[in-house]
C-alpha cells in the first residue's frame, strides 16, 4: 500500500481522472486539481478555513434560484468573468470587446425601429444612442439583432423591480441597411451589485464597495459573425475606475454628453430637450 503524503497526494489524484475520456475536460481537471492543491499547501489551510469556504459555498448555492446565481456574481466580483472575456476577445483583436451579461439580461424584449424610443414614462436625464454595427474588415452590417438593456432612474433593472413594467427600458432592433441604430433612452446611473449575499459578504471583508459605474448593455448578433456581448460605460461616472466587476475597458468607455447638432435636434424633436448623445460602433468579428 502506498501512503499518501503531502508531496504525493496532487499526482495520486490527477493520476485518479487518468480515465476521463474527454481530452479537455481531463486536461482542465488536471490543471485545477494541482492549483487548489497548490493553494491549499502554500496557505496551509486550516480545518476552520476548509470548513468556513465550504459554508461560504454553500451559502451560494442556498441564495441562488432560478433568477439569481450567486456563483456567477462570486464569478463577476473576483474578475474571473472578465478573465473568460479578455480571453475571448484576445483571439478577435479587430473587434470590439466583450463586457459582462451580468443577471439582468432577459431575451426576447420587445422589436421596436431604429430611431425608436424607451424612455416612454421614465425619469432620468435623455439621450440618444447612436453608431453602426461594423465588420471588423469594415463593412456595414444591415439587419443585425441589436438588444439594449439597462437601469432605470431608481438605478434597478426592470426584471427584478416590481415597480417597472417587465420589458421597460429594453429592446431589439435590427441595424439598418447601411449598419446604422439610433435609439431615444435614458441616462443609465451607477447601480450597486447585490450585496445580500455571500457576494456582499465577499466585498465587505475585502473593503471593497459594490457600485458599478453608469453602463448600457448591448448583445448584437449578426448571421456570420462571432456573437458580441458588451456594455457601454459614461466615463462621467465617478465609478468609472472601479467597477465593482471589472467589466470597463476603455475602448468601451466614452463621455456620456455630447451636444447634439442642428440636425440631430431636429431628427429627434420628439426627445424632450435638452438631451445628449451617446456615439458607439459594434465591431463584430467575422465566423472561421
Ligand atoms: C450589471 O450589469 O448590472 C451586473 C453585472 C454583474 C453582476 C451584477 C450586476
Ligand atoms: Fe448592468
Amino acid at each position: 500500500m502506498k501512503d499518501l503524503t503531502l508531496d504525493n497526494m496532487t499526482d495520486v489524484v490527477i493520476s485518479s481522472i487518468a480515465d476521463t475520456e474527454d481530452p479537455r475536460l481531463k486536461e482542465v481537471l488536471s490543471i485545477v486539481i494541482r492549483k487548489i492543491h497548490e493553494a491549499a499547501i502554500e496557505v496551509q489551510i486550516t480545518h476552520a478555513e476548509w470548513e468556513g469556504l465550504m459554508n461560504f459555498l454553500l451559502a451560494a448555492g442556498n441564495i441562488s434560484d432560478a433568477q439569481r446565481n450567486e456563483f456567477i456574481l462570486l464569478s463577476d466580483l473576483t474578475g474571473l468573468t472578465s478573465l473568460v472575456d479578455l480571453i475571448a476577445s484576445s483571439s478577435s483583436p479587430d473587434a470590439s470587446e466583450r463586457s459582462v451579461l451580468g443577471p439582468f439580461y432577459v431575451p426576447n424584449a420587445p422589436m421596436i425601429e431604429s430611431g425608436g424610443d424607451l424612455i416612454a414614462d421614465n425619469e432620468g436625464d435623455p439621450v440618444v444612442a447612436l453608431g453602426r454595427v461594423l465588420s471588423s474588415t469594415g463593412e456595414p452590417i444591415p439587419g443585425a439583432m441589436m438588444e439594449f438593456w439597462q437601469n432605470a432612474a431608481n438605478g434597478q433593472y426592470s426584471n427584478v423591480d416590481p415597480t417597472q413594467d417587465d420589458n421597460n427600458l429594453r429592446c431589439r432592433m435590427l441595424s439598418n441597411d447601411d449598419g446604422s441604430y439610433e435609439v431615444s433612452t435614458i441616462r443609465p446611473i451607477a447601480y450597486e451589485v447585490p450585496d445580500d449575499g455571500p457576494g456582499g459578504e465577499y466585498m465587505r471583508a475585502t473593503g471593497r464597495h459594490c457600485w458599478r459605474p453608469a453602463h448600457l448593455h448591448v448583445r448584437v448578433h449578426a448571421d456570420g459573425y462571432e456573437d458580441l456581448v458588451t456594455e457601454v460605460f459614461n466615463t462621467l461616472d465617478k465609478y468609472i475606475e472601479e467597477d465593482a466587476v471589472f467589466g470597463v475597458r476603455s475602448s468601451l468607455a466614452i463621455p456620456f454628453n455630447r451636444e447634439p447638432t442642428p440636425d440631430e435636434q431636429a431628427r429627434f424633436s420628439h426627445v424632450a430637450s435638452p438631451f445628449h448623445m451617446v456615439d458607439f460602433d459594434f465591431v463584430l468579428q467575422p465566423l472561421g
